[in-house]
């Protein structure tokens, strides 16, 4: 008789974004086709016990492969950052398509996909950041790729090369709005930071520290005041990345509360990072932006994790290595913190840290872990309900999660291409110990499978 499943997940803990209860799952052609008290019947059976059942994390925050400077090279290609994101739990990823100055973004999405094809382990699904919003691109290529399920973009209010002006976000802000696309945003002003850069180093100070001192909290939450009053003015609904303080939050919370959809992301690194961790010699190796703060903002964060200001927690994976001229250690970073690349690796460690920093210590429980990690990423960019929750119909991405095990995070044990990771010694409580997307095992008990599978999911326009 043929089994009635290909795969049966069997004794576990199940944990969506609003229910935690004993179930066992039955898998059929990648999708979630039964759950029930008792299932049988099925070509293999994975024994869940002692187990949290999950769905797979989305990132919805990583650079790969991304262009970052004149001899700059990013530390992860597809092949290992993706491979990184399954030993962490993750089953989709969602990587940012860099439009260079006077590229189309077709031309730019043609790239990554030559890169990412055939080379990843988890599902990846592309955003686009809009650096060069010409009548052409706003008019014509924004819409066009909407419909094709490239249903999100992210625009930068500072980098050379990158940030755009406020008409130029009114102007970006309003194609979103026209195509339905997410708008998303890197708020920094970077006037004020280009005058306290310039200040710094008149005055000598050049070192990592530096980085953080002149990238200051006004900086942040100046930017974000901006962003949301221009997505006011275009009337579209933002997202605001890797927020790290109050300060930025609560703009966030004051625009929720005269009615704007706006929306938050927090990362890791301002949950357990502070500023102090770019002031050593080695201080290269955390240094990103916005900065990690102090511990007042770390308790910020948290409190907009329980609270809701933050929908979704990403990771913001922007990897280099260190001791590589071609990353931390470039000769001009060297020179002065203006030039060291600015980014830090995290795929593989967000879901550990958060759970085990959030629900094993009892700030949030395992659904709001959910919520935060996976579910709350699919509805924000159109990947709900096929990813991001178990449920009948939905794509069989998901983690086993073993809640006990204790583990000193170090870069011994991480597949990233980076030579460091800024948790060295971080110890968590609470590991993915299986990651399956679409019903196939890619990573069990420490070993990833020998194929590759991972697929770029179209999304649909994203539910406000
Ligand atoms: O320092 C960071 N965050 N690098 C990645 C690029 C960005 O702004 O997200
Ligand atoms: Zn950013
Ligand atoms: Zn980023």
């Amino acid at each position: 008789m043929t089994p009635s499943f290909d795969t049966i997940i069997s004794g576990g803990t199940v944990v969506t974004a609003s229910d935690t209860f004993k179930a066992d799952i039955g898998i059929r052609g990648g999708r979630i086709v039964a759950i029930a008290d008792t299932l049988t019947g099925a070509a293999e059976v994975i024994d869940a016990s002692g187990r949290l059942v999950m769905p797979g994390g989305i990132d919805s925050h990583v650079h790969i492969s991304q262009p970052s400077g004149e001899g700059v090279v990013m530390a992860d290609d597809f092949d290992s950052a993706t491979r990184s994101a399954a030993f962490g739990g993750n089953t989709t990823v969602m990587p940012f398509c860099f439009q260079e100055q006077g590229q189309s973004l077709r031309d730019a999405l043609s790239w990554y996909h030559g890169l990412a094809e055939g080379q990843c382990h988890v599902d990846v699904s592309f955003h686009l950041i809009v650096s060069d919003p010409t009548p052409q691109v706003l008019g014509q290529e924004l819409p066009a790729l909407a419909e094709e399920g490239y249903t999100s973009f992210k625009m930068f209010m500072t980098y050379e090369g990158l940030k755009l002006t406020d008409r130029q976000i009114l102007e970006t802000m309003t194609a979103a709005k026209l195509s339905g696309a997410r708008a998303m945003i890197h708020a920094e002003n970077d006037d004020a930071i280009n005058f306290l850069r310039d200040q710094a180093e008149l005055a000598g100070d050049t070192a990592p520290k530096f980085h953080a001192l002149t990238r200051p909290i006004p900086v942040e939450r100046e930017a974000t005041h901006r962003a949301i009053s221009l997505a006011e003015i275009a009337g579209v609904p933002l997202v605001i990345v890797h927020v790290s303080n109050r300060e930025a939050m609560e703009e966030i919370a004051r625009a929720r509360a005269r009615g704007l959809k706006i929306y938050g992301e927090t990362c890791p690194q301002y949950l357990v990072l502070t500023a102090e961790d770019l002031d050593s010699p080695q201080g290269a190796k955390n240094v990103c932006s916005p900065p990690p703060r102090d511990t007042a903002s770390q308790a910020a964060c948290w409190e907009g994790i329980e609270q809701g200001i933050f929908n979704v927690y990403s990771s913001d994976h922007c990897p280099f290595r260190y001791d590589d001229t071609a990353g931390k250690k470039h000769p001009m970073g060297e020179k002065s913190f203006r030039w060291i690349p600015n980014g830090i690796p995290g795929v593989e460690t967000r879901l550990p840290i958060l759970f085990s920093e959030g629900v094993v210590k009892g700030r949030i429980s395992p659904q709001r872990f959910v919520a935060l990690t996976a579910t709350n990423h699919a509805r924000l960019y159109g990947l709900y309900p096929r990813k991001g929750t178990i449920a009948i119909g939905a794509d069989a991405d998901i983690v086993l999660w073993d809640p006990e095990r204790q583990i000193t995070l170090s870069q011994d044990i991480l597949h990233h291409g980076s030579d460091y990771t800024p948790y060295e010694g971080f110890e968590v409580t609470g590991w993915p110990v299986l990651t399956m997307v679409r019903g196939q095992v890619v990573v069990r008990d420490g070993t990833l499978s020998t194929s590759s599978s991972g697929l770029h999911i179209p999304r649909e326009k994203p539910q406000a």
